[in-house]
Parts: structure tokens; C-alpha cells; sequence
């Protein structure tokens, strides 16, 4: 089966951060790929703006090495690689002064009527400086997008700031909000799944379902990233963000249509109604924990503190936490989230636990019967396993298995999965918002999980210690064993 590529209209894409780790490992690959497969029509072009001194003939040598490197060897071509960076142009502009601003305008205003993207691949601090330099030296046009990475704010109160900053400049409708966890196929796969298929949905609320799972767990430590990491922990760096989306794309109700405004006004009333973890139940629901040194990746790995290099920190790489949703749907059926650094292996998983079948008409000698479960396996090896119980095959009366009809994507279909940044930077130019998060989508997330930052901080709430490849500290085990049941084992 051919993939259907729809060219997108020329455009320009501005990368503030254009010589950034996200703009090398990430955008440029991204675009790289969307040529091949003949999505870009010329004469688009890719602009890297950055503090660096550096001509275009140096942002073309910088891609190409960054290409190279993050590129498998049989998809870099040195056709088609330097035919993309023929695309490529720069611009050493400084977000807190009006130097290199003139030159981007200039090279902008070659083409006023191409849509225009900028993106933001810098940290926060710098939304506003570089968003009001875009509007003072004029370079918003009818068809102008603005894109912004995570972290959008460390709490309530700053991502309310940071939103009214950008949101003076900006409409709403101009202003994409990234989580690359809603490029990844088997989300989008997940409304696929529920939405047109008739199989599920009639079972998808607390009559049926007896809880919900959703692990994103990661073997990577802190990488080069100690800055920001340490001040910012699991819980705002992959909890208020990608885990709180994924639920919200498991609990919601059937939006009217895949607009933009439908699916996040669902999301949104998903978000309104998580039950809060204040001081009363976060150290009942949640659990924090830090790794030390332990082995991974088939090797020896520092912990998280050596790795500070001899600092000391409360910063949790690990979280645990048992939501709940407030509504008719969802009351009683927990929501077990967990998410950490270092741990066993990469996986990402949600698991939808059926409730047990009322009653067996099978006798003792046919065995255990398990109930049900939907996995559906975000990353690596994306695909759905249905498990269900089954005969064993062969004589000698009714015996009971457990077993998965299992799809992988990879095995059903031929072409590569597209990284989720493919579609995110293609669906900016195609001014297609479902993907995205709105304003108060993000100050509702935040409204839920600070909260439980308060509480941590209040009750001085420990990181339990966890030994690096592992799968959390062992009160993450029990945070679940308490309910009588325990986390899915990935096979
Ligand atoms: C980012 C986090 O948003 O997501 C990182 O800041 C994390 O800490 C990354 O490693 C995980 O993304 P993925 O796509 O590799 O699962």
C-alpha cells in the first residue's frame, strides 16, 4: 500500500534556534523527509535564524552534517541532500536587539504573499522578545504562523504570562502549540481506533472499562540536558504535557468532527474534570523517584545525582500518579500514569483494562480466565494487541488461554513510520490546528498539575531511589497493588 502525499503550497519556514539541538536532530530531518516523499513544492524555503555569525553557505554546511548524523546511511542521498539544502538560507539575528531583524525582513519580503511559519526552537524566556521583534519590524503577514515548543510555562501563573505574551502579538488561530507526542501514529491511531471502528466505543466508560494505564517510559538519563531538567522533573517535562494529552485522548467524548475546535473543546472538558491532588491525597496517589546507578542499554550508568555531577537535588526523573476523571463516563475507573528516566527499556504504552466477564460457565478445570485488554503500543514497534481469551487448541476438554490478536504497524505496512515531527511542521503550513494545543487546553493542564507541585513542595514529598534500568522505585508497584492490580508487563 502507497502512502497519498498531498503537496503543500510553497512556503517559509523560519527556525529561530535554527543551529539548535532540536533544529539538527529533529526539524531539519523532519523536512529532509518531507521532500522525499515530494510533500514540499518549490520554491519553499527553510531560514535558520540564530545568535551565530554564519552565512548561508555555513547553515547548508551545518544541516549537512546534521543530516549525516541523524539520518539512517541509506536515506542519505547526496542528490537529494543537497538538492534540500539548496532550500536552506540564514540569518544571524539577535532575539534581544534589532540586529540581523532588517535582513530577515528582507529576505522575507521576497515572497510577502508565501505562508510563513516561524518556530520557535528556543527556550522560553525568549517568546517574548522574539515575538514582539517579528510584529515591530513588520514581518506578520495574512499568512502567518507562529510555532512554540514545551515548556510552555513551570506553572499556572507563567504559562498564563507566557500565553498573554505571544497571545498580544498573535491570534489564537496564528499560534501552534507543539506536543510532538500528537504526531506520533499510534496516537492519531488511537481516534482511528476509537472512532471508526463500532467494536469499542459502546464499551468505553466505567461499566466496561476497569482501569487505564499509560507508561512512557524512557532508558535515556539526563543526556546533555542538566539545566533544564533539574528544574523542571518528570511531572512538567512529560506528565503536564505528552501523558496528560494521551489521557485526554482516552477519555474523551466522541468530538462532533476531527476540527480543530471540536476535538480540543473535548479535550478541554477531559482536562476540567481530573480530580485534584492537593495535600490531602497527593502522597497517596503519587509517587516521585530519582535513579541511581544501575545498568542500562546493556551497560554500567551513573545515577541521576552523579550525573549533576555531585549536586543534590529533590528533582523527581520518575513519576507515578493514579488520576481520576470526575464525570458520568469515567467515574471510579482509575487512571495509572507513569512516566520516568533510566528505566528498564523505551516504551510507551496505554492499556485499557476490561472489567472480568460476570460470570464463567466454564468448571475449575479450564483455568484462570483473564479479562481483556486493548494495548496499543506507541513507540518502538508500533502496533494494537487485543487480548483475549481463547480454547487451547487440541483434545482433552475446555482449557482457556490468554493470547493476542496483535497488529504491528510495521509488519502491515511497508513504508516507514513517519516521525511526528513530519506531520506537526506540515499540518503549520496547512493552518490544521487539530493537532496543537489551544490556549486554555495548556492553562488547564497546568491547573491540574500544580497543585500537586504545591503539595509535594508543602509536604516535602521524598524521591524514593530506583536503580537505573529498572522499572521505578518498588512504591510505584505498590501504588497499583494497593487497587488489586498491577502494571501490564510489556512483552
Ligand atoms: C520531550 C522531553 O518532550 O520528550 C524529553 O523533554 C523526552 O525529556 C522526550 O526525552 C521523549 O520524546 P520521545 O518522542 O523520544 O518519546
Amino acid at each position: 500500500m502507497s502512502q497519498i502525499i498531498i503537496p503543500v503550497d510553497p512556503f517559509d519556514y523560519v527556525v529561530f534556534g535554527g543551529t539548535g539541538d532540536l533544529a539538527e536532530r529533529k526539524l531539519l530531518p523532519a523536512l529532509f523527509h518531507r521532500q522525499l516523499a515530494g510533500q514540499l513544492t518549490e520554491p519553499t524555503r527553510i531560514i535558520g535564524a540564530s545568535r551565530s555569525e554564519m552565512d548561508h553557505e555555513g547553515y547548508r554546511n551545518f544541516a549537512r552534517e546534521a543530516l549525516k548524523e541523524h539520518l539512517p546511511d541509506d536515506e542519505y542521498q547526496e542528490e537529494d541532500v543537497e538538492q534540500f539544502l539548496a532550500r536552506l538560507f540564514y540569518v544571524a539575528v539577535d532575539a534581544k536587539s534589532d540586529k540581523g531583524w532588517s535582513e530577515l525582513k528582507a529576505l522575507l519580503d521576497e515572497a510577502p504573499e508565501r505562508v510563513r511559519a516561524f518556530y520557535l526552537a528556543v527556550g522560553p524566556a525568549l517568546f517574548g522578545d522574539i515575538s514582539e521583534r517579528i510584529q515591530s519590524h513588520g514581518l506578520i503577514t495574512e499568512q502567518t504562523r507562529i510555532v512554540v515548543e514545551k515548556p510552555i510555562g513551570r506553572d499556572l501563573q507563567s504559562a498564563r504570562t507566557l500565553n498573554k505574551t505571544i497571545g498580544e502579538v498573535f491570534e489564537e488561530e496564528q499560534i501552534f502549540r507543539i506536543d510532538h507526542y500528537l504526531g506520533k501514529e499510534t496516537v492519531q491511531n488511537l481516534m482511528a481506533l476509537r472512532f471508526a471502528n463500532a467494536l469499542y466505543e459502546p464499551l468505553w466508560n466505567s461499566a466496561h472499562i476497569d482501569h487505564v494505564q499509560i507508561t512512557v517510559a524512557e532508558s535515556v538519563g539526563l543526556e546533555s540536558r542538566a539545566g533544564y531538567y533539574d528544574k523542571a522533573g518528570a511531572l512538567r517535562d512529560m506528565v503536564q504535557n505528552h501523558l496528560v494529552q494521551l489521557l485526554c485522548l482516552v477519555a474523551m467524548e466522541p468530538p462532533s468532527s476531527m476540527e480543530a475546535e471540536a476535538v480540543r473543546d473535548e479535550k478541554l472538558k477531559v482536562l476540567r474534570s481530573l480530580k485534584p491532588i492537593t495535600e490531602n491525597n497527593a502522597d497517596a496517589v503519587t509517587v516521585r523517584g530519582q535513579y541511581k546507578a544501575g545498568a542500562s542499554a546493556g551497560g554500567p550508568v551513573k545515577g541521576y545525582l552523579q550525573e549533576l555531577e555531585g549536586g543534590v537535588s529533590n528533582t523527581e526523573t520518575f513519576v507515578a500518579i493514579k488520576a481520576e476523571i470526575d464525570n458520568w463516563r469515567w467515574s471510579g475507573v482509575p487512571f495509572y500514569l507513569r512516566t520516568g528516566k533510566r528505566m528498564s527499556e523505551r516504551i510507551s504504552e496505554i492499556v485499557v483494562a476490561f472489567k472480568p466477564i460476570p460470570h464463567s460457565i466454564f468448571g475449575p478445570g479450564a483455568g484462570r480466565i483473564t479479562a481483556n485488554k486493548l494495548v496499543m503500543r506507541l513507540q518502538p514497534d508500533e502496533g494494537v494487541k487485543q487480548w483475549i481469551m481463547i480454547k487451547e487448541p487440541g483434545p482433552g476438554g475446555m482449557r482457556l488461554k490468554h493470547v493476542s490478536l496483535d497488529m504491528s504497524f510495521a509488519d502491515r505496512f511497508e513504508e516507514r513510520n513517519p516521525d511526528a515531527y513530519e506531520r506537526l511542521l506540515l499540518d503549520v503550513i496547512r493552518c490544521n490546528q487539530t493537532l496543537f494545543m489551544r490556549r486554555d487546553e495548556v492553562e488547564a493542564a497546568w491547573s491540574w498539575v500544580d497543585p500537586m507541585l504545591t503539595a509535594w513542595e508543602e509536604t516535602g514529598q521524598p524521591v524514593q531511589p530506583y536503580t537505573a534500568g529498572t522499572w521505578g522505585p518498588s512504591q510505584a508497584i505498590a501504588l497499583i497493588e494497593r487497587d488489586g492490580r498491577t502494571w501490564h508487563e510489556t512483552d
